[in-house]
């Protein structure tokens, strides 16, 4: 019998012994890479939709907090805290049930997906709800870490981005290769930083895999995508009050943000900025005609992606992977609403096989 083994142990020769050594995870990752026939017709490229959503918590930040609860447990961490606009959150509160830890959360009071807020409380952390927004969270998590016996489990801890690395190397794994482009969503921009980590490290020929030779040959264009709402790093200042309805990248000012430069720059990509209406069109095409469900932060990737092949930025035929971070089931609400913002309201039928019939439109 065989099973994938969490992103640890799957990928444990190529993250540190911090990590490795004392491992707590669910098995996270192993996520699909999911071609996307209409998307790909739509943009003349050969389109793969990495559905992080399938990770235990419903998020790729499962990846990151395997690796920073396992560091933690190794130092005999017996509580742990972070900020979060959700996912973090709901993840943290898993990960630390597993080992036998306490989890504090702090998230923006009123400003998180209810789907997310019930995991946080299920998991049995002590959600605090800040009169702030996310990147006041994170100030207050980074003090409490400094002055109290807390670890930070927030990307800032280097664990983080070593765990969600791995996507990258799942993502070459799967291809053969890495990709041409690579789109996803930014908001602290841990992610951004951990997937060319990972394309990095899987493209180095010093550091070879299983065949002597590096199992990627090259490293893709990173392109990430903001909020237009919510976007610091295109405007290039903090932005005081980010807004967008993608709650979990409703953040103004990443922690990350020289590393997604760095990324931006060393990959010869972009960092670019998406309306929440191209972010719930592309939410919308996902669903309905890829059968991806997924959270609307998620589907930035991929509305950067739309935006980009609309002003003649796809290169014909190029193999494109956007990353969709998070899972529907999050924060559904937004799957109720029709193309024009008008609540979808579902047909009520008799117990009548010709009503049924017809509210079907059968003949
Ligand atoms: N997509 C989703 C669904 C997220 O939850 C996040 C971040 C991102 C994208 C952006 O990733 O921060 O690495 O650039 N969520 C964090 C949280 C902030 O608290 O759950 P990033």
């Amino acid at each position: 019998p065989h099973q994938w083994r969490g992103v640890i142990a799957e990928y444990a020769d190529r993250l540190p012994a911090s990590i490795t050594e004392h491992v707590v995870t669910l098995r996270e990752g192993g996520t699909p890479l999911i071609p996307a026939e209409h998307l790909s017709e739509l943009v003349g490229a050969q389109v793969h939709v990495k559905y992080e959503g399938l990770n235990p918590t419903g998020s790729f930040k499962d990846r990151g907090m395997t690796a920073a609860i396992s560091d933690a447990a190794r130092q005999g961490a017996k509580a742990v805290i972070c900020a979060s606009t959700g996912n973090t959150s709901a993840s943290a509160a898993a990960y630390a049930t597993k080992a036998g830890m306490e989890c504090g959360v702090l998230v923006p009071d009123g400003k998180i997906a209810m789907g997310k807020l019930s995991q946080a409380i299920a998991g049995g952390a002590t959600l605090i709800q800040v009169r702030g927004n996310f990147d006041d969270c994170l100030t207050l998590a980074r003090k409490l870490a400094e002055a109290y016996p807390v670890e930070l489990v927030n990307s800032v801890n280097p664990a983080r981005i070593e765990g969600q690395k791995t996507a990258a190397f799942e993502v070459v794994d799967a291809l053969g290769d890495a990709p041409d482009i690579h789109c996803l969503p930014v908001g602290n921009a841990g992610n951004i930083t951990a997937y060319w980590k990972g394309y990095g490290e899987y493209a180095d020929p010093r550091a070879p895999g299983a065949g002597g030779h590096a199992p990627a040959s090259r490293r893709p264009r990173m392109w990430g995508f903001q909020a237009a709402g919510a976007a610091p790093i295109v405007k290039g200042h903090p932005v005081d009050d980010p807004e967008t309805i993608a709650t979990a990248i409703r953040i103004g000012n990443p922690a990350s943000w020289p590393q997604a430069e760095a990324a931006r720059e060393e990959s010869g990509g972009v960092i670019e900025a998406v309306t929440d209406e191209e972010i719930l069109t592309a939410h919308r095409l996902l669903s309905s005609r890829e059968g991806i469900f997924v959270e609307p932060a998620s589907a930035a990737s991929v509305a950067g992606l739309l935006k980009r092949h609309a002003a003649g930025q796809v290169p014909a035929g190029a193999t494109v992977v956007c990353t969709v971070t998070g899972h529907g089931l999050k924060d559904p609400q937004w799957a109720l609403k029709g193309a024009d913002g008008s609540d979808v309201d579902p047909v009520r039928v008799s117990v009548d096989v010709v009503s049924v019939a017809d509210a079907l439109g059968l003949e």
